[in-house]
């Protein structure tokens, strides 16, 4: 377990997925009806950007750090709100003061009757990521292995709510573990909403993934994808994406106005440019 996400905190990837992950729960939160949010791998919860691991690799700086510095049309804008929110204070130069991981978000975006179930299985990080909750009664921080909690876990007892699985990717097996959680979840708790991150870095790998997803059965799902062309030059993660299961009905929608700004944001002289991708259970495909 040497995987440590705050060198990677804010950056694109993680702009990429909490943008997400926030349209989703605002989503979800518009039925009056309370939920529960699983997140299987959480990590610590709030990052210090200024702190040895981010200062590194200083990745924040293309990623929020660009979200913030550009001005959106009012429609991008409003989407990218509830985020921007969660996100926080920011210090005079611009940097915010802590970035919130997947925890963050929820804790920021859910209501009082919600309930956060968050696993961490590195016990360091579970302790820090139980004291950055504080007395949040709403949340359960367990040290656990994500996966065997998700299985004991679901269906939850409010029967509606988001599990999000965001593993390091440290394993050779994960996309495969990944499947088989996803699978066995799914037989027990159908109609939740799943959101499953993974990188991008060997094309074969995410198609062979995705060829193991359309073996689930799973009635509605969708995959929003960023990615750069495989040109020389470009760095070894080259994009990243978001399986998700059982999509609130306007996230492809939302995701066809956000995936042309943030790749714009992201892009990059030296490098590939990012392009977007949609691909909704008809099989239909979106470019941008
Ligand atoms: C990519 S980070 C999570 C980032 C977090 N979801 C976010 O968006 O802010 C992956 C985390 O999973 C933890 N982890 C690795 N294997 C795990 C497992 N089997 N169960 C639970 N957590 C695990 C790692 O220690 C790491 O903190």
């Amino acid at each position: 377990m040497n995987y440590r996400h705050a060198f990677h905190a804010g950056n694109f990837a993680d702009v990429f997925k909490h943008l997400l992950l926030s349209r989703i729960l605002v989503y979800l939160i518009r039925k009056p009806a309370p939920l529960r949010f699983i997140d299987t791998h959480a990590g610590i919860g709030f990052y210090d950007l200024a702190g040895t691991e981010a200062a590194k690799t200083g990745e924040w700086r293309t990623g929020i750090g660009r979200l913030d510095a550009t001005k959106a049309t009012p429609a991008v804008a409003a989407l990218l709100d509830p985020y921007l929110a969660a996100v926080g204070a920011r210090t005079t130069d611009g940097r915010p003061l802590f970035y919130p991981g997947s925890p963050g978000i929820a804790q920021h975006l859910l209501r009082p009757g919600d309930r956060l179930l968050l696993c961490e299985r590195h016990p360091e990080d579970a302790i820090a990521l139980k004291s950055v909750m504080g007395r949040d009664k709403r949340v359960k921080v367990l040290a656990s292995d994500g996966y065997a909690t998700l299985k004991a876990s679901v269906p939850p007892p409010e029967r509606r709510g988001l599990v999000l699985m965001d593993p390091p990717f440290e394993e050779r097996d994960e996309f495969d573990t990944l499947a088989m959680s996803l699978a066995s979840a799914t037989r027990k708790w159908a109609t939740g909403t799943y959101a499953i991150w993974y990188p991008i870095k060997e094309a074969a790998q995410v198609a062979a993934f995705q060829a193991q997803m359309a073996t689930l059965g799973l009635a509605r799902h969708c995959t929003i994808e960023i990615l750069r062309d495989a040109a020389a030059g470009a760095p070894a993660l080259r994009g990243c994406g978001l399986f998700v299961v059982n999509p609130p009905y306007l996230l492809a929608e939302e995701a066809a106005l956000l995936l042309p700004f943030i790749c714009g944001i992201f892009d990059d002289a030296a490098l590939p440019p990012f392009n977007g991708a949609i691909r909704t259970e008809a099989g239909q495909l979106t470019r941008f």
